[in-house]
């Protein structure tokens, strides 16, 4: 059926979700009967400033279509606000079955500019923050045996040196995501990562012209990247009879699909003489051969590949 996705009885935290992603993210949780809180601190784009309106306006939307919210305005950049947001869903709901670590800043800088504040306020909102909530809302899954976490990375980890620091906290987080994955599953609990593509305001701030920004010019395109176009894989992944864990989906402009960590058989030296860097260099082509690649659901399987040969 086409709405039976619900979340009745369940309380979902979204982070950042007075605007953006997140908000769309929020809408569509409470919406199918999530209790939201809906958290954002409401600052800048670069994270300056703070702002309740973002986060009471989500609430007055989810409200005015008949939905359970509360607005939230801790920020995640912080380890208190993280354990005070958690706390201000077990206050008002009872209870903490979801949380969606969706917010974010950017702050556009490269190397040699990119420096030590600009690496520590980006690591703060998205990985710290992500760490904290998700470690704040652990105990009360581990004891209600069910949790469903959504960390959220970007694909601009492929290649954004204009803004190195986004990209590196982006790139933590699939590792968190993955690891915390591995201990999460035998109670009950799933953490898996989306990498979202919508237009929403760090599209503006982007230096370099690309499919985002261009689209700020289109507004076809415009439409056709909206935030609510990510939303139902949240959903998925936040609800009951989801067994995903550990994965990376990608989603946006209508198309979903898998983000996967894969391995190639490559090249094993089978002599008696030590490898030489130009035996290396030599087998490159073999290394790098994609034919039976493999991609290990956990560090065992990657082992039991990799290292198969000494069994
Ligand atoms: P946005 O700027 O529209 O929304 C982010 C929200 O997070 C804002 O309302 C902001 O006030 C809030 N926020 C920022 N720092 C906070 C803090 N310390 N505490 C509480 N709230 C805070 O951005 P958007 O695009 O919706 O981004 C959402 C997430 O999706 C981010 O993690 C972003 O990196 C990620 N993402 C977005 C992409 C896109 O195409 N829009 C692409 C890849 C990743």
């Amino acid at each position: 059926a086409k709405n039976e996705h619900r979340f009745d009885g369940r309380v979902a935290i979204v982070t950042g979700a007075g605007r953006g992603l997140g908000r769309a993210h929020a809408l569509l949780l409470a919406q199918r009967g999530a209790k939201v809180v809906v958290n954002d601190l409401g600052g800048s784009k670069e994270g300056e400033g703070v702002d309740a309106s973002p986060a009471t306006d989500a609430v007055n939307e989810i409200l005015a279509a008949g939905g359970v919210a509360v607005a939230d305005t801790n920020n995640v950049g912080s380890e208190a606000g993280c354990h005070a947001l958690v706390e201000t869903a077990v206050r008002e709901f009872g209870r903490i079955d979801i949380v969606v670590n969706n917010a974010g800043i950017s702050r556009w800088a490269a190397f040699p500019e990119a420096d030590a504040e600009n690496l520590e306020r980006t690591l703060d909102v998205h990985l710290r923050g992500t760490w904290h909530t998700t470690r704040a809302a652990w105990p009360h899954m581990e004891k209600q045996g069910y949790g469903r976490i959504i960390t959220t990375t970007s694909t601009g980890m492929l290649g954004l040196p204009e803004n190195l620091a986004y990209a590196t906290a982006k790139g933590a987080l699939i590792g968190f995501t993955r690891s915390l994955a591995v201990s999460a599953a035998p109670k009950g609990i799933l953490v898996n990562c989306i990498a979202p593509n919508a237009v929403t305001r760090p599209s503006e701030s982007a230096k370099k012209p690309n499919i985002v920004t261009d689209s700020k010019m289109d507004p076809e395109l415009l439409k056709a990247m909206q935030t609510d176009l990510v939303s139902p894989l949240v959903g998925y992944l936040a609800h009951e009879s989801c067994t995903v864990n550990g994965e990376i989906l990608v989603a946006g402009a209508k198309r979903f699909g898998r983000w996967f960590l894969g391995f190639t058989q490559g090249w094993l030296d089978d002599t008696d003489s030590m490898p030489t860097i130009e035996e290396v260099a030599g087998h490159w082509n073999e290394i790098n051969d994609l034919e039976g690649f493999y991609v290990p659901r956990n560090l065992n399987e990657w082992s039991a590949n990799f290292m198969g040969h000494l069994a």
